[in-house]
């Protein structure tokens, strides 16, 4: 790993930022003893097998294998580089960072602020001119959608005049920057240097981050008019992709669930009669990060789709990522084509909290569209559906799920469950059939000792790990073993590199922690050494373990030269008389060694 700042700030970033603190800003975590648990967020679960460990600020899933220390986190969470990682959680913890562009960072973090603060001063504009005079027309247009005074002031809706650039020369009278005008979105500069406001004559909404701080804004006509909706264009403050509308209400809904709607006009309505769960993907594709949002909040999340119909691809992409990233998910199909808007309005609240109830899950659902697509009247159209069947229900990770599906749809489609049962284990688990031929093959002995060797390396590797990790949680054995090794003793190169850092700082006198051990490794060997620390360190005798483990690795280094010997001794042709002599010898002096060891 290459760090371009010193090792000290990356420990001080470590430290100032507790992994449980960053972790809980993503993952729902919950109490269990010393550690905390929840659903990890890099992999497909139902229940929680992700754990952070406070007192060796370590993370690992029991699940997937992912693990490490708050910068792998962040890394591995944000898809970020080493030294972006760093940077965030300088950032997070306020650390200034030494390099010539932490000026840059300064000075977004001003800009930032500064949208802010020209966002919440034209939300407030927007909001007077609604209910001024001349925002009648406004007025007259939320009473026509039935939404009531109350609902107006909770969601800061407003009202953008008829005018080209008031709201530019209001911000511009109130002290602020034109260049940082500009940056907000808010206006758009024209040909003449001037600039004129983006949002004219349309109803306004603000868009609020969880926080409650306005991000940006959406403005729709009051006609039929087109473009229905303009929206803020993605500034430093707003990434249309990482934000929920109106998350910042439905989080505190007390609700296990959250539902997803397409549009402002959804959300506002249903939290008016009291569906404050709903938020709004604002008519975009769901991302990853909206995922994460979402599993932060609720433990089920339950789509709506308009109508079946349309934009089904994309939506089914969404329901995928969504599950996929350990999300259970439900599918409302709304009745009659309506949106949740127009059908809330038309039915009430009470029949649209059935609706909900009667949600179906993701794969039912997938199902009912196969069902509408093909045609299953004739031979092939039945063949095509059940193929299409058999992918669906080989992605299930629950045996007991996937019978039930294929029983019923079996006697549905007047099949035998049995060749249903095949379709889909066919497409299942390849890892396992995987294991199974390379079972076939072990009566290759090649094979066999070639993955026997293989094993045995990673055995190495491992107990190499295991013994930088109990130095690393219980200092106090290095006195055990400071005559015992040295970096030379390690093979791997990544754990040479590692045992360097380690020996020097016990030799020194001075301490070192498991977290701090994993600043300088990436996210590979983060895995293993999290799940080392996690699992075996400290163990119920560290002397004695850490012992063990050198001993074993002394015993697998002579056992590998004795067999490297034993090889070059087949070939005694090309080896000289004296060759032979000193390879014996070597290898008796070997054959005691190894006899003083085991019995040592
Ligand atoms: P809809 O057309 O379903 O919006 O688009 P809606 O909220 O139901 O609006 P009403 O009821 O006609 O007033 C869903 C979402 O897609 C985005 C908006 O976020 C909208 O709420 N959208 C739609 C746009 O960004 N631009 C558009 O031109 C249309
Ligand atoms: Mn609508």
């Amino acid at each position: 790993m290459s760090n371009y700042y010193p090792d000290e700030i990356i420990e001080e970033i470590r430290i100032s930022n507790d992994i449980v603190d960053v972790v809980m800003e993503y993952v729902k975590l919950e109490r269990k003893g010393k550690d905390y648990f929840g659903l990890c967020p890099f992999h497909k679960e139902k229940t929680p097998s992700f754990s952070v460990v406070p007192t060796k600020q370590i993370f690992y899933c029991f699940g997937c294998g992912r693990g490490g220390n708050v910068i792998h986190f962040i890394m591995n969470i944000e898809n970020l580089e080493y030294i972006e990682a760093v940077k965030m959680l300088a950032d997070r913890a306020g650390i200034q960072l030494p390099e010539g562009d932490s000026r840059e960072e300064k000075e977004k973090a001003f800009l930032k602020r500064e949208i802010t603060r020209i966002n919440t001063e034209a939300a407030r504009f927007f909001f007077e001119a609604l209910n001024s005079p001349r925002g009648e027309k406004a007025r007259e247009y939320l009473r026509k959608r039935k939404i009531k005074e109350q609902t107006v002031k909770r969601f800061g809706i407003g009202y953008a005049y008829e005018a080209w650039d008031e709201l530019y020369k209001h911000l511009l009278a109130k002290g602020f920057n034109k260049e940082h005008i500009i940056k907000s979105g808010l206006v758009i500069p024209g040909k003449k240097g001037g600039c004129y406001d983006r949002f004219r004559d349309r109803l306004i909404f603000p868009i609020f981050d969880v926080r409650g701080n306005v991000i940006a804004f959406g403005g729709r006509v009051l006609d039929s008019s087109t473009p229905k909706y303009l929206n803020s264009p993605e500034t430093v403050l707003y990434n249309k992709g990482k934000n929920l509308y109106a998350l910042n209400f439905a989080k505190n809904s007390g609700e296990k669930s959250l539902l997803i709607v397409e549009g402002y006009m959804d959300v506002i309505s249903l939290h008016q009669n009291g569906i404050i769960n709903a938020v709004a993907s604002l008519g975009t594709a769901m991302t990853e990060s909206q995922g994460r949002l979402l599993k932060k909040y609720a433990e089920e999340v339950i789509i709506s789709f308009d109508s079946d119909a349309a934009g089904q691809a994309a939506a089914m992409r969404g329901l995928d990522l969504l599950n996929d990233i350990g999300c259970n998910v439900r599918v409302l199909v709304i009745p009659d084509g309506k949106d949740p808007d127009e059908y809330v309005r038309e039915n009430g609240a009470e029949a649209f909290r059935k609706i909900i109830n009667n949600s179906i899950s993701l794969i039912e659902y997938k199902i009912r569209i196969l069902k509408k697509q093909i045609d299953t009247g004739t031979p092939e159209g039945k063949i095509k559906f059940l193929n299409k069947i058999a992918n669906v229900l080989s992605k299930i990770d629950n045996n007991v799920e996937i019978e039930v599906y294929i029983k019923k749809l079996a006697e549905e489609y007047d099949i035998s469950p049995e060749s249903l049962y095949s379709e889909v284990y066919r497409r299942i688990k390849p890892k396992e059939n995987f294991r199974k031929i390379s079972a076939n093959q072990e009566n290759n002995k090649d094979n066999k000792v070639k993955l026997l060797v293989e094993n045995e390396d990673d055995k190495l590797v491992q107990d190499e790990r295991f013994i930088i990790a109990i130095l690393c949680t219980d200092n106090s054995v290095y006195k055990y073993v400071r005559d015992k090794i040295t970096v030379d003793t390690f093979t791997d190169s990544e754990n040479r590199k590692l045992a360097r850092v380690v020996l020097e700082r016990l030799e020194n006198n001075k301490g070192i922690a498991p977290g701090e051990l994993l600043n300088i490794v990436d996210k590979k060997v983060a895995n293993d050494f999290a799940r080392i620390i996690n699992k075996e360190c400290p163990c119920d005798d560290n002397k004695k373990a850490i012992l063990g483990k050198i001993r074993s690795i002394e015993l697998y280094k002579l056992k590998k030269r004795q067999m490297e010997i034993l090889e070059l001794l087949k070939q005694k042709d090309s080896l000289t008389e004296g060759d032979v002599e000193k390879l014996g010898l070597e290898l008796k002096s070997i054959a005691s060694l190894i006899k003083e060891k085991k019995s040592g």
